[in-house]
């Protein structure tokens, strides 16, 4: 490997955190969810955060934590879902790490979010709408600033890593 992390990217509900955890495991490297580290540095829950203070702040702290935390070497990084939406969050991400995006098709994505707990950005009255545009405007960006792309559609997380681990080895 020449690469000293691995960041996974993707929609809310994509399995970041299952995939990451499995992935860290096999590779012997350490787990880190970076909204976990933002709720630990809070002591607040995400949707709590939003519901204070809003989505902006949220950002902020969102970049904050990604400042510090790619500082460390040798981590699979679980990003939350709008990592994407700053350009100077991606820049230090893709320089730190090789990023993987989970793919997961929509109505997928939407059957996961169907209980929506702790994601405020999809708590929401319209929520399949709002799911579709969200993706439709984040996707791009994914594929954008991936270096591989990997389907997660199985509810395999075992296989997904698989395929992951077979996609960095080439
Ligand atoms: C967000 C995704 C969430 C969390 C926050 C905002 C988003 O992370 O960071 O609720 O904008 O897509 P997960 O993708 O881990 O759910």
């Amino acid at each position: 490997m020449d690469y000293k992390n691995i960041s996974l990217i993707g929609f809310m509900g994509s399995g970041k955190s299952t995939v990451g955890k499995i992935l860290a495991e096999k590779l012997g490297l350490i787990f880190i969810d970076l909204d976990k580290v933002i709720e630990m540095d809070q002591e607040k829950e995400i949707s709590n955060i939003f519901k204070i203070h809003g989505e902006k702040y949220f950002r902020e702290l969102e970049t904050r934590v990604i400042k510090r935390i790619y500082k460390n070497k040798n981590c699979v990084f679980a990003c939350g879902g709008g990592v994407v939406k700053r350009k100077e969050n991606m820049d230090l991400i893709r320089k730190n790490s090789l990023v993987v995006y989970l793919n997961v098709l929509i109505d997928d994505i939407i059957y996961r979010l169907k209980e929506a707990n702790g994601r405020p950005l999809v708590d929401v009255e319209n929520k399949e709408e709002t799911i579709e545009r969200m993706m439709e405007e984040r996707d791009i960006l994914y594929r954008k600033y991936a270096n591989i792309i990997i389907n997660n559609d199985n509810y395999n997380p075992d296989r997904t890593v698989d395929k992951i681990l077979s996609e960095i080895k080439r």
